[in-house]
């Protein structure tokens, strides 16, 4: 893998110097991580491994592959619209592997002097993501329906937008990211989508007609409060950003659905429906699903 060979030459995904400082250090530690421990999703690692910071020890003693179809039999869900997804999702965005994505984020956060903890970039596994829309549909009685609105919140290269949409026939997908390089993966990625959309099989004539938007702004900026299902990978936001999101979280309609990861909207307005630990590309992690309650509480 292209990432891998850039990590031997630069002892780092992000080719981090010894003298970098400690709190970018840290940040640098995680996506290290996360480069390393990108193959999981088909490679079978038993026992365990420390990452390179020695400070977090990894378990794996199975792929996300099998950790999902596990789960999935438990629930009584059959694994068949995921495996499809999974295999439409591979053919769009297997071109671009999370090293792309991190490296295009490094850059525009070293030209432009950017450090915040927020802007550190990680991406979904599909698998794991597709898990948690799967139980929205099964356990909590979301997705019965086509249609509705989703939107990730802080995008990336647009990995949880495509993989949404192929996992139900949503109205419009929107993906709202700030770093202008990660927007414009997205819209190469959409436009591989277009083009091949009516090639690959297994892609109804709805979903081929969901309305795809990418933009290029920040999440406080956009209005996305129409949204039925929003997800934020919120492993890198730090308490201040999570309680900014309550603001636009808690405008969105009664109902509707929020995944996040690692940590959970901070309002008394959404109730957490479960939280559960999986395996991520960076190590695990817990992935929470609420729903918005009826009566906004103030
Ligand atoms: C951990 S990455 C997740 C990428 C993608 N959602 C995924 O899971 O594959 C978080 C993303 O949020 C973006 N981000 C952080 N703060 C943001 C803001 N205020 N507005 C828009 N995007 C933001 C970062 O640049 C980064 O790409």
């Amino acid at each position: 893998m292209a990432g891998d060979e850039e990590e031997s030459k630069t002892g780092g995904a992000e080719g981090v110097e010894d003298d970098t400082a400690p709190k970018m250090k840290e940040l640098h530690m995680r996506e290290r991580a996360i480069a390393r421990a990108e193959d999981l999703q088909e490679t079978k690692v038993e026992g365990k491994m420390r990452d390179r910071s020695g400070l977090t020890e990894l378990h794996f003693n199975e792929t996300i592959q099998q950790a999902v179809n596990k789960k999935l039999d438990e629930l009584e869900i059959s694994n068949g619209r995921l495996n499809s997804a999974a295999k439409i999702f591979k053919k769009i965005c297997g071109h671009y592997p999370a090293a792309i994505g991190k490296a295009v984020s490094k850059k525009e956060r070293q030209d432009d002097a950017l450090e915040e903890q927020s802007l550190v970039y990680g991406e979904i596994q599909f698998r794991t993501f597709a898990l948690a829309l799967e139980k929205i549909r099964h356990k909590y009685g979301g997705l019965s329906e086509p249609g509705g609105i989703f939107v990730d919140v802080g995008s990336g290269s647009g990995k949880p937008v495509f993989a949404a949409m192929l996992m139900h026939e949503f109205d419009r997908v929107i993906g709202i990211e700030i770093l202008t390089g990660l927007h414009e993966l997205s819209r190469d990625m959409e436009a591989i989508w277009h083009e091949r959309k009516h090639k690959i099989g297994g892609i109804t004539e709805k979903m081929s007609k969901t309305q795809i938007e990418f933009i290029r702004g920040d999440i406080f900026n956009v209005d996305w409060s129409d949204a039925t299902l929003a997800f934020v990978n919120s492993t890198c936001f730090d308490d201040e950003m999570m309680n900014r999101l309550v603001e636009p979280a808690d405008k969105m309609k009664p109902g509707s659905f929020f995944i996040s990861f690692t940590r959970r909207i901070p309002s008394e307005n959404w109730q957490v429906l479960e939280y559960e630990r999986h395996l991520m590309s960076w190590g695990d992690a817990t992935v929470f699903i609420h729903q918005r309650k009826a009566d906004l509480q103030t």
